[in-house]
C-alpha cells in the first residue's frame, strides 16, 4: 500500500515537471493574458453549444488540456476573464478549452439521458469532441486532460468525469451536484429535489447509476475533488456528502475520510483525503459559490507542482 502511494506520487511529480515551465520574465507574468478565440468546427455537436480556447504563446511539447466550464448566466469570456487560467497558461504551456451553453445565460444540460450517455447526443458529446480537437491540433497528450467548472460548470464536470471516464485523468469541481443527480430526462432541467438535498443514494446505488452513462466501460475513472460551502442556500449543502458517496462507490473507497485538513488549501477551508483519486474541501461560511483556485485544481491535476 505504502509502495503503491510512493509509485502515485512519484508519477504526479514526473508528470508535472514534465510540463514545459518556460521561467518567464517579471513582466510576462504581469502582462493579462490575451482573450479567447472562437473555434466554429471542432466536430459532431448535437446541441449547437460553443468552442473557445486559449493557446500560450509558448505551448508545451505534448501539452495537457485543461476544459472549463461556465456557471449558469455566465459565458466562456466571462468566466476566463475572471480567473487566472489564462495567466498560468501561459506559464505552464498548457491547452485551456473553454465550452459556453448554446444561448447566453444557459446552465449546461446535466438533466438529460442524452447529455448523461457516451456519445449520446447531448451537451456533453459537444464537449467531448471539442477536446479531441484540441488534443489532435495541439499535438496534446491525451493521457493528461483535465476538467473543472462552477456551479452548472461543476455539475457538469462531475457528468463529463462519469460519462467520458476514458478521457479525463482528474476533475475538479466547485460547488456541484454528483453525476446524474439533476436527471429529469428533459435538457437543461432543473432538479428541484437534488437542489434542494433531498437526492440520498447509497455509494453503490450512485456508482451503478454512473456506470449506466458509459456500459461497458472497465477502465478508471478519473480523480475527483469537490469543493462546497457550507451555508450553499443554491445546491444544498448535502451535495458535498452525496458526491463524496458517488465516487467513493466508483473507487471503492469507505467514503470515510482517511486525513481531515484543517485550513487547507486556505483560510475557512477544510480538506479531506479518502483515498488516491478522491478529496472534498468543505468551506465554512462560504454560500454558493466556494470561488475556483485554480492553483489548488492544477495542482491537484498535476501540472504544478505541490508540496
Ligand atoms: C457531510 O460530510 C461532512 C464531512 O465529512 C460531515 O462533517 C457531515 O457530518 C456530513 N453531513 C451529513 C449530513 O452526513
Ligand atoms: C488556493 O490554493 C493554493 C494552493 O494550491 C493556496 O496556497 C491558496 O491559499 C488557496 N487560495 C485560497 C483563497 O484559499
Amino acid at each position: 500500500m505504502r509502495s503503491m502511494n510512493l509509485v502515485a506520487g512519484l508519477t504526479a511529480l514526473l508528470s508535472c515537471l514534465a510540463t514545459a515551465a518556460p521561467a518567464p520574465g517579471t513582466q510576462q507574468l504581469e502582462a493579462r493574458a490575451g482573450s479567447l478565440t472562437q473555434v466554429q468546427d471542432f466536430g459532431k455537436n448535437p446541441s449547437g453549444i460553443k468552442m473557445f480556447t486559449y493557446v500560450p504563446a509558448k505551448l508545451a511539447a505534448k501539452p495537457p488540456v485543461v476544459l472549463v466550464l461556465h456557471a449558469c448566466a455566465w459565458t466562456a469570456s466571462s468566466f476566463f476573464g475572471s480567473t487566472k487560467y489564462g495567466q498560468l497558461a501561459e506559464q505552464h504551456g498548457f491547452v485551456l478549452v473553454f465550452g459556453q451553453t448554446p444561448k447566453d445565460g444557459d446552465c449546461w444540460d446535466v438533466s438529460s439521458d442524452q447529455t448523461l450517455t457516451h456519445d449520446g447526443g447531448g451537451d456533453s458529446t459537444g464537449l467531448a469532441n471539442m477536446v479531441k480537437y484540441a488534443l489532435q491540433k495541439y499535438n496534446g497528450d491525451a493521457s493528461r486532460v483535465y476538467v473543472t467548472g462552477e456551479s452548472s460548470g461543476a455539475m457538469m464536470t462531475q457528468v463529463m468525469a462519469a460519462v467520458y471516464p476514458d478521457m479525463f485523468a482528474a476533475a475538479s469541481e466547485f460547488s456541484g451536484e454528483p453525476a446524474g443527480c439533476f436527471r429529469t430526462g428533459s435538457v437543461r432541467g432543473w432538479n428541484s429535489q437534488c437542489a434542494g438535498g433531498q437526492v440520498n443514494k447509497s455509494p453503490a446505488d450512485w456508482a451503478a447509476q454512473v456506470h449506466k452513462m458509459y456500459p461497458g466501460y472497465t477502465g478508471t475513472y478519473p480523480k475527483m475533488l469537490v469543493w462546497h460551502g457550507d451555508v450553499d442556500k443554491t445546491l444544498n449543502i448535502n451535495s458535498f456528502n452525496e458526491s463524496i458517496k458517488e465516487w467513493s462507490g466508483i473507487f471503492g473507497y469507505s467514503g470515510t475520510a482517511k486525513q481531515t485538513m484543517e485550513n487547507t488549501p486556505g483560510a475557512r477551508l477544510t480538506k479531506y483525503i479518502y483515498g488516491d483519486r478522491l478529496q472534498g474541501i468543505w468551506g465554512h461560511g462560504f454560500g454558493h459559490v466556494v470561488p475556483t483556485n485554480e492553483t489548488e485544481a492544477l495542482t491537484w491535476f498535476g501540472i504544478l507542482c505541490g508540496s
